[in-house]
């Protein structure tokens, strides 16, 4: 059975890291080792106690500035042996040392369907643009703000009473398939990237076992 090591960064509620601990933690060889946040007070933190996965906070003030930070969260993940880092709303841009380091082995989930909307509020971004369609994308992470290579994406419809909260229930329902459902690819090395085309993911629902690139 393939075995995969996953890590989470989260800022927030941490409710894509609760789906993650419910849906694929302990299952197929995934197992969650540990959860790193930026806020001391994260929710997600609890989340992982709670589960008994080891947490971490990084606080942008205790290091020196990004690249220090950045450098012992790295530190902290290799010691761990994380062969996937989850960011699950995590609110800090990564380093591109960072990037390098963990290179095709960071995911993020985002909040519409890039490259529309990328950054912040990815919600309202696409509720002011008066969008009719938006959704979820997984993507690979890199120097970029939500520009990296796309994994999985789900169209959401926008509500025709443009009613927010709604919108962002649906989206965040679907967040909570499609990340997991990403990790339990990964970890079945169904996704692969396009020889002729690295920004073109391939993922295999079923068939033969795929190499990374
Ligand atoms: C999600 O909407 C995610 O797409 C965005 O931040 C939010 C995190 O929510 N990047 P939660 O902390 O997982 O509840």
């Amino acid at each position: 059975m393939s075995s995969l090591r996953v890590a989470v960064l989260a800022s927030g509620t941490g409710t894509n890291l609760q789906a993650i601990l419910d849906a694929v933690h302990g299952r197929d060889g995934i197992e969650v080792v540990g959860v790193a946040s930026d806020k001391p007070h994260a929710m997600a933190l609890e989340r992982a106690a709670a589960a008994g996965v080891e947490t971490a906070v990084f606080e942008r003030s205790s290091f020196a500035g990004r690249a220090q930070r950045d450098a012992a969260l790295g530190d902290w993940l290799e010691a761990l042996d994380a062969g996937l880092v989850v960011l699950a709303g995590y609110m800090q841009l990564l380093s591109a040392a960072f990037v390098e380091r963990f290179r095709d082995r960071i995911i993020n989930v985002h909040p519409a369907l890039l490259p529309s909307f990328p950054g912040l509020d990815a919600i309202g971004q696409a509720l002011a643009h008066g969008v009719k369609v938006t959704g979820v994308s997984v993507h690979f992470v890199d120097e970029g703000v939500d520009s990296g290579p796309i994994i999985l994406q789900r169209a959401v419809e926008v509500p025709e009473d443009l009613d927010r909260e709604a919108l962002e229930d649906e989206i965040h329902r679907v967040e909570h398939e499609l990340l997991p459902e990403a990790i339990r690819l990964i970890a079945a090395g169904r996704v692969s990237f396009d020889a002729a085309n690295p920004r073109v993911v391939r993922t295999i629902s079923g068939g033969d076992r795929v190499s990374p690139r």
